[in-house]
């Protein structure tokens, strides 16, 4: 990683979703170490890793699939530059054949919904303020369905949908969209993957480098 802090990183104020996760929690610590103020967000903050705990990350509860979460957490990010949309789940099931049938809606809410929700909240101040930029955790499962993961592919799919229309709306507000696509990743929620994985404090770097250079999208991992 260019340790140069050509993006201004020093004095901004972060949020990070899925804070407790493989790659959320190293995107907390990488943006606290370059001088942000990171919202580090959970379900359940008290289970933010040692590591995540310090005076410039602060803990907020959010829970992506509950609107009056979202709803209640937006007062406190207002000056919220730098937006990270990285919490996800996945079911591991397939679309016609599934052994749940709530996996796809469960899916679709926090991969989905969730982020919408944030978005629409956040982005008026961003645009306001014509600062800022979004990091969409996407996967390459968006663009490429795989069937064992069929419902979650179709999730993340929608949320590079997403991505590219937040792109196209705020591109006059001078507020960045960045969609990231990576491949198997070594966290808790691929564990059960027998194949090469990248690791997380790599995609971490990759998405700062992003955020330096300007980029719409980077593909991590194999
Ligand atoms: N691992 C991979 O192979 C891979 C590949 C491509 C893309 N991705 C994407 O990378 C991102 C990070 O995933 P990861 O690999 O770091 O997985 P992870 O270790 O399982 O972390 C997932 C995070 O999402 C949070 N989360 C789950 N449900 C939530 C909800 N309802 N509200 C708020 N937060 C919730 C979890 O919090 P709790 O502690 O509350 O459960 C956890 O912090 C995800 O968007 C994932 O889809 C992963």
């Amino acid at each position: 990683m260019d340790s140069r802090d050509t993006y201004g990183f020093e004095g901004r104020t972060a949020l990070v979703t899925g804070a407790t996760g493989g790659l959320g929690s190293r995107l907390v610590r990488t943006l606290s170490e370059l001088g942000c103020t990171v919202y580090a967000a959970a379900r359940t903050p008290e289970r933010l890793p040692a590591d995540c705990r310090s005076p410039a990350i602060v803990p907020i509860a959010i829970d992506l699939a509950d609107p009056a979460s979202i709803d209640a957490s937006i007062p406190q990010l207002r000056d919220v530059s730098i937006v990270i949309n990285n919490a996800g789940i996945n079911r591991a099931d397939s679309v016609l054949f599934c052994r749940d049938d709530h996996s796809a809606r469960e899916e679709m809410e926090v991969n989905y919904f969730g982020p919408l929700r944030l978005a629409r909240a956040l982005a008026p101040f961003m645009a306001e303020r014509r600062d800022g930029v979004f990091v969409n955790i996407l996967s390459v499962l968006s663009i490429d369905h795989l069937v064992a993961c069929g419902s979650y592919s179709v999730s993340k799919a929608a949320a590079h949908s997403l991505t590219q229309g937040m792109r196209a709306e705020l591109k006059t507000s001078n507020v960045r969209v960045i969609g990231v696509y990576p491949g198997p990743m070594d966290t808790p929620m691929s564990a059960a993957l027998p194949m090469a994985k990248i690791a997380p404090d790599d995609v971490a770097a990759m998405i700062i480098d992003a955020i330096r250079s300007g980029g719409d999208e980077i593909f991590p991992g194999p």
